[in-house]
């Protein structure tokens, strides 16, 4: 393709988990210069985009990421990251077999909860990710975001904690998966039994056909983007993609 020109969509089920990737990568050059929320970009040390397998059946997304995580760029590797790794081991699996992301790319000052202004700025980003990651149990970790990916801001995890339902995501149809926040679990003992009950469902879930996927949309049309373009450009020489784990 000519340089300048970027073909903005895949005809579905064209692309090809490299192609995925290579995408994936772009994307994560464009958020590791993001300055949407002003404060966060001003505040954060790093730009946590998420790390893990970029053709993952299994995707976590949390919260945002913490103080460790705003350290070294990588999602869950605080206390809570633990226990998600351990949990993960008990059922078999590595934290290189799934992708983790979270709602957030850049830590909130003192941890405070994402605001809504930040989460709607940054939500394109994890829209992408699921995307082209294509997975296909997506497993939420705890409100933000359940509420975000069931689009009902209205129902917590205390509900729908261990309920699997099929929810269309942008362009694809995934098995979503809401279960209780690590960090939850960390202080609370009952929670931490009803979240390793939940995360024992998980291989089933997996193993379960994939969900049955929504009419294709058309392909659009190759479109000049010297915006995007230019963003990406700007960003080439940015931070390595070794904080992306696997690619
Ligand atoms: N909590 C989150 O939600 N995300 C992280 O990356 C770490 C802690």
């Amino acid at each position: 393709m000519p340089r300048g020109r970027r073909r903005r969509g895949y005809p579905r089920g064209m692309p090809t988990a490299d192609e995925r990737r290579e995408e994936l990568k772009a994307v994560y050059r464009q958020a590791s210069v993001c300055t949407r929320c002003p404060q966060l970009a001003s505040t954060r040390q790093t730009v946590v985009f998420g790390s893990g397998n970029a053709d993952a059946d299994l995707m976590f997304v949390g919260e945002a990421p913490g103080a460790n995580e705003d350290k070294q760029g990588v999602p869950f590797v605080g206390q809570a990251g633990k226990l998600l790794e351990q949990l993960l081991n008990e059922i078999g699996l590595q934290r290189s077999d799934v992708f983790i992301a979270n709602v957030l790319k850049c830590r909130p000052p003192g941890n405070r909860d994402p605001l809504p202004q930040e989460i709607d700025n940054c939500q394109d980003y994890l829209f992408r990710q699921l995307e082209l990651i294509e997975p296909r149990v997506v497993c939420t970790l705890g409100n933000f975001s359940t509420k975000l990916l069931r689009a009902d801001p209205s129902t917590g995890i205390t509900r729908l904690h261990g309920r699997e339902e099929v929810r269309v995501i942008g362009p694809r149809a995934v098995r979503l998966f809401p279960i209780y926040h690590p960090a939850a679990a960390l202080y609370t003992r009952s929670l931490l039994d009803t979240l390793r009950a939940d995360f024992a469902r998980l291989p089933d879930l997996l193993a379960l056909d994939p969900p049955r996927q929504p009419e294709p949309p058309e392909p659009e049309p190759i479109m000049e983007e010297p915006e995007l373009v230019e963003e990406i450009e700007e960003a080439r020489e940015e931070p390595s993609e070794s904080q992306l784990g696997l690619f």
